[in-house]
């Protein structure tokens, strides 16, 4: 390069025509295979489809993470996605705290769960498995979680007896009250599996009876006590929990681990059946009601899942830095965060603040040309890491699917009259 080419002039444009310009950046697009997102910088479609994707080995996983500041469109990202996944086969189950998803579950001819103190919408989370390996891990995390710490080796081994009794018992499905109410009073013969007595054993494990009595008779009464509301369709191809009147309460970490439990379940049921649906699992912005209750844990176990059964978790957040901020502080929370990010071959990028760019750029290590691009972004129009290959991606969104993602007006809340998919 001359050093009159060197000291050209700086040219002023607009982030939308700049797009166009970005030699380092832009590649050709991923390909026609998967749902149609946008348009990249070439002006060519932009499709994506993490499970084509990784079949042909530019992906390690199918997991991503949406990263944004507020109203970029990281949801309207995600809605749309799902929408257009849903018309071809594909399952989707989200966890949902701001009560945005109602217009897309109309659209798709479904309901929400909506879960509230009072609300009549009760669920067993003891039930969604019927095996007793699983049952009694999902027994012991709502337990950690009502207990807000880790269970001691006595109580680990009273909760596996407990279900083993009521199990043993009857043939009604096991719930919480039933195993608090064992823990009381535990019955001689699971006194002597654990080497000891009633009295002893019930003085060991009260604690933990404690936690799950008032899980049942506290504030959440008539959430968790009892087997799931009849009607429920658990396996609908689009499963929303609304989680949005309990996201400040300690429901919500049980509410994770029970939804954790189903979506193996469900993945369970289904791995023996050839050509299965595939599900994506979303936690749109459930990092802010977690982030207490073990985000990372819970993040790495559903990943965990991902590896398994190749389900695609969807995870929304603000900054790289609400990862790190979560779960408990210090090095073991930047570790998992690190860990997280390491398992999503995606990551789409929307418009960040300049404080967050070094962050952002050392942990996804972006180039210096991406890094400057992220705080140019406008709304609606991301930098997507795809294994490592980049695009810059403007999204698009049909008159129909902007209904569905308007988050500017009460529509998240009231719905609207929507056109289904097949009518
Ligand atoms: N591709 C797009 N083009 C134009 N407008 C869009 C696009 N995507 C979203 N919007 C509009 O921007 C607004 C904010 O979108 P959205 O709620 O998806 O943002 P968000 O990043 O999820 O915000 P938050 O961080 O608050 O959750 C919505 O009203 C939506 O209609
Ligand atoms: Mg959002």
């Amino acid at each position: 390069m001359s050093s009159r080419s060197a000291q050209r002039p700086g040219h002023r444009t607009t982030t939308r025509n700049a797009q166009a310009i970005y030699p380092f950046i832009a590649a050709g697009g991923l390909g026609g295979r998967g749902v149609f997102i946008g348009r990249d910088s070439s002006g060519g479609a932009f499709c994506y489809d993490p499970w084509v994707l990784y079949a042909d080995g530019v992906l390690d996983d199918p997991n991503a993470i949406v990263l944004g500041k507020l109203g970029q469109g990281k949801s309207a990202l995600v809605k749309t996605l799902l929408w257009r996944m849903l018309l071809f086969g594909r399952r989707a189950f989200v966890l949902d705290v701001k009560r945005e998803y109602g217009p897309l579950c109309d659209a798709a001819g479904v309901r929400p769960i909506s879960l509230q103190p009072g609300g009549g919408v009760r669920l067993n989370p003891l039930a969604s498995r019927p095996e007793e390996h699983a049952q009694l891990e999902l027994l012991r995390a709502v337990t950690v979680t009502a207990l807000g710490a880790p269970l001691t080796q006595i109580e680990a081994a009273a909760l596996r007896e407990a279900l083993r009794t009521i199990r043993g018992a009857s043939a009604a499905e096991p719930t919480l009250p039933a195993i608090a109410a064992v823990l009381f009073q535990p019955p001689v013969e699971m006194a002597r599996a654990l080497r000891c007595t009633p009295e002893a054993l019930a003085g060991d494990v009260r604690r933990a009876a404690l936690a799950l009595q008032d899980l049942c008779e506290g504030p959440l009464k008539g959430m968790f006590d009892g087997p799931t509301t009849p009607g429920l369709d658990l396996d609908a191809r689009l499963l929303v929990l609304d989680l949005h009147a309990v996201r400040d309460s300690p429901a919500v970490g049980i509410l994770m681990a029970c939804a954790t439990a189903w979506m193996s379940a469900v993945l369970a049921r289904e791995s023996d059946k050839p050509g299965r649906e595939r599900l994506i699992n979303v936690a749109d912005e459930s990092w802010k009601i977690v982030q207490h209750t073990g985000l990372g844990e819970w993040f790495q176990s559903n990943f965990k899942l991902a590896r398994q059964f190749g389900v695609m978790n969807l995870v929304v957040l603000h900054k790289l830095a609400d990862l790190q901020a979560a779960g408990d502080a210090g090095s073991r929370a930047a570790r998992i965060a690190e860990g997280l990010i390491a398992d999503a071959s995606t990551t789409v990028v929307y418009h960040q603040d300049e404080s967050q760019v070094p962050l952002t750029r050392s942990l996804l290590g972006l180039s210096e040309s991406e890094a400057e691009l992220i705080s140019m972004l406008s709304a609606g129009q991301a930098l997507w890491r795809v294994g490592r290959r980049s695009f810059v991606v403007q999204h698009y969104r049909s008159r129909l699917e902007a209904e569905l993602t308007n988050t500017d007006t009460g529509m998240s809340v009231t719905g609207g009259r929507l056109l289904r998919h097949g009518r």
